[in-house]
Formats: C-alpha cells, structure tokens, sequence
C-alpha cells in the first residue's frame, strides 16, 4: 500500500516557499492503520511536523512536487493500491531565485502548473483513491469529475472545515455508488477507507 500525504513547499528562493495548509494528518492516519492491518505500507510524507507511529511504516520524505514525482516513479509501479491523500501544489514558480528577494515596490511570481500527478501515472492494475477537498456546495460535483478525469477506483470527497481538523466527514465515490458515513474521527475514517480499497484490491 502506497500513501501520499501532506503538503507540498515550492521554492521562490533559498527562503521562501508556496505551500499550503495541508496537515498529512489523514494519510498518516491511514498508513498507521495500513500497517496495523498487515499491510505493507510506504508513506510518501511532504513538509509536516507530524510522523506515523506504527514502526513498520516505511516513511520517505518529500518537499516539492517534482520530488514526489519522482518517488512515485519508483514506489508506484510495486504497489497493489495507491492512496494519493497529499495536497499536491496546482502551481509552482517558474524558476528558484538564488540568494533572498529583497523588499521592493512590488514584485510577480511567475508561476507554472504542475502534472497531474495522479492522473498520469502508467497504471498495471493497481487500485487508485483520489481526494478532493471542495467546498460543500460543489462537493459531489467536483469529485465525481475528479474520478472520472483522473482515471481514479475510488475518490474520498472532502468538504473544506476538514482542513486542520482531527474529523472529517467525506463521502466516499466510485463509479458505481458512494458511501456516505457522516462525520468521524479522522483515525475511525482511516479504517473504513482500508476496508473499501481491500475490497477494491481484492476484486
Ligand atoms: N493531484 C495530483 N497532482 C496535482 C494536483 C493534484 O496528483 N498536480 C491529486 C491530489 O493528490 C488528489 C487529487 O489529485 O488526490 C485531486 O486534487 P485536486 O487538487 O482537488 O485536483 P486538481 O487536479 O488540482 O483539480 P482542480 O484544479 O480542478 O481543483
């Protein structure tokens, strides 16, 4: 089992970053309950203060956007399920200043867009969970194209308040029907995704 979580930090120079308010703390919830479920689970983690706790999660660190592309690459194609929880940037400035800006009248970013990480990745039948963290009012609309666009088995359906919050309460989407659980503990809600994604693997 494959998890992606937390943000990512793009560089605008040796200083500063874009990043976004992303915790991980859902993808190290469902990697923590991954291993406790004999799953062998590798957590791809970006820049967060927070670490699984379960000692047989094999845990690799990224910062940027290409860094993780990079580690998919690798762990991707030895995997039986993907769980791409990890709040990827959309955009990324174009290049990396050398040194530290310095205070002026004012200043652009010049900004590109990232892959679709999840969306381009050459699949051989492993089981691919999406998320998408809307708010509530496009929430289903979102998500369902989101599955369809991105190729994706299954996709967890986030409204915004679970940003930064030990709850959630997502729906779950596949193309054949959704589960809707109400609101849960984000560790409670770790579990009930693993089933449905073994459920995935398995059929
Ligand atoms: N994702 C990804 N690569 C990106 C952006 C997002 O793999 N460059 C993944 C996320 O990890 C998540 C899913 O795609 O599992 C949905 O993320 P979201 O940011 O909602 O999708 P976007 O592609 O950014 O779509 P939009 O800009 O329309 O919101």
């Amino acid at each position: 089992m494959l998890i992606t979580a937390g943000p990512t930090h793009e560089p605008i120079d040796e200083v500063r970053y874009l990043g976004n308010r992303s915790s991980g703390r859902l993808g190290v919830a469902i990697a923590d309950a991954a291993a406790s479920d004999a799953w062998e689970a590798t957590l791809l983690l970006g820049p967060t203060h927070l670490e699984p706790a379960h000692p047989h999660v094999r845990c690799l660190r990224f910062q940027t956007t290409a860094d993780l592309e990079s580690l998919l690459a690798t762990h991707f194609p030895e995997c039986d399920a993907l769980i791409m929880a990890a709040a990827v940037a959309d955009f990324r400035p174009r290049e990396r200043a050398s040194g530290k800006w310095t205070r002026g009248e004012s200043m652009t970013l010049d900004l590109v867009p990232t892959p679709d990480l999840v969306g381009s990745l050459p699949r051989s039948g492993q089981v691919v969970a999406g998320f998408a963290l809307e708010p509530r009012e496009r929430l289903l609309a979102s998500a369902s194209r989101k599955l369809t666009s991105k190729r994706l088995d299954l996709i967890v359906a986030n409204p915004l308040e679970t940003m930064e919050s030990a709850d959630i309460d997502a729906i779950i989407l596949t193309p054949d029907g959704r589960q809707d659980p109400g609101p849960m503990s984000k560790d409670a809600f770790a579990r009930l995704l693993l089933r449905t994604i073994r459920d995935l693997v398995e059929a």
